[in-house]
């Protein structure tokens, strides 16, 4: 009688499992396993990042002026720059454009320079082309690495998540290109 009834156990679970599987859907939501609705990629994108505040073309202006005060060691809090800045392949501005960072940084520690980043990285090349992954983080420009979360995406970035690692490649007064190594889950 046990035996038999062990041989009927794996059934019944089976069965169990298909009822619980069917109340998941309903009229108004329908709930899938995730990797059945999207299996999981990672993708490692690696191009630079200008940002270009002077000069008769600049990408990044900035739009706040905020009054001196005693309470901060940095002169630049309060700072907020609107950006659309150019990415491309190579380190040089007229190597191949593979996107737009668009969005604004504000500078938002009062001890050091350190910059808060709310991005949309725009891709318009290849197989991305169309699609977008929105980056949000701290960014103290003075360190060598930077590290900035990925918090989500469009098109073939649905889904994201990741993070994005940020080194500066050269400087020239307030114009800066920057590295980027992005590793994106999607
Ligand atoms: C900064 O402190 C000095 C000296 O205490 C004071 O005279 C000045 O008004 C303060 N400035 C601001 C912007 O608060
Ligand atoms: C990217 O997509 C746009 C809109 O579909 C299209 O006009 C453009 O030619 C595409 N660019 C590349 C480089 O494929």
């Amino acid at each position: 009688m046990a035996k038999r009834f062990l041989l009927i156990l794996p059934l019944l679970s089976t069965i169990l499992l298909l009822a619980v599987t069917a109340a998941e859907s309903n009229s108004y939501s329908k709930t899938t396993p995730f990797q059945e609705y999207k299996p999981e990629k990672l993708t490692h994108l690696h191009f630079y990042f200008h940002d270009v505040t002077s000069g008769d073309k600049p990408t990044a202006i900035r739009v706040t002026n905020p009054p001196v005060s005693n309470t901060t060691a940095v002169s630049t809090f309060g700072v907020v720059v609107i950006a659309d800045n150019l990415l491309t392949e190579g380190p040089d501005p007229s190597s191949k454009e593979i996107g737009r960072a668009q969005g604004l940084y504000a500078s938002t520690d009062m001890n050091t320079v350190s910059l808060t980043m709310v991005f949309n990285l725009v891709f318009t090349e290849g197989e991305f082309n169309g699609s977008t992954v929105s980056m949000y983080g701290r960014n103290p420009i003075f360190s060598k690495l930077r590290e900035f979360p990925i918090i989500g995406g469009t098109g073939e970035f649905r889904l994201a998540r990741g993070y994005a690692q940020a080194q500066t490649y050269s400087l020239s007064g307030f114009d800066a290109v920057v590295e980027y190594n992005v590793f994106i889950s999607h």
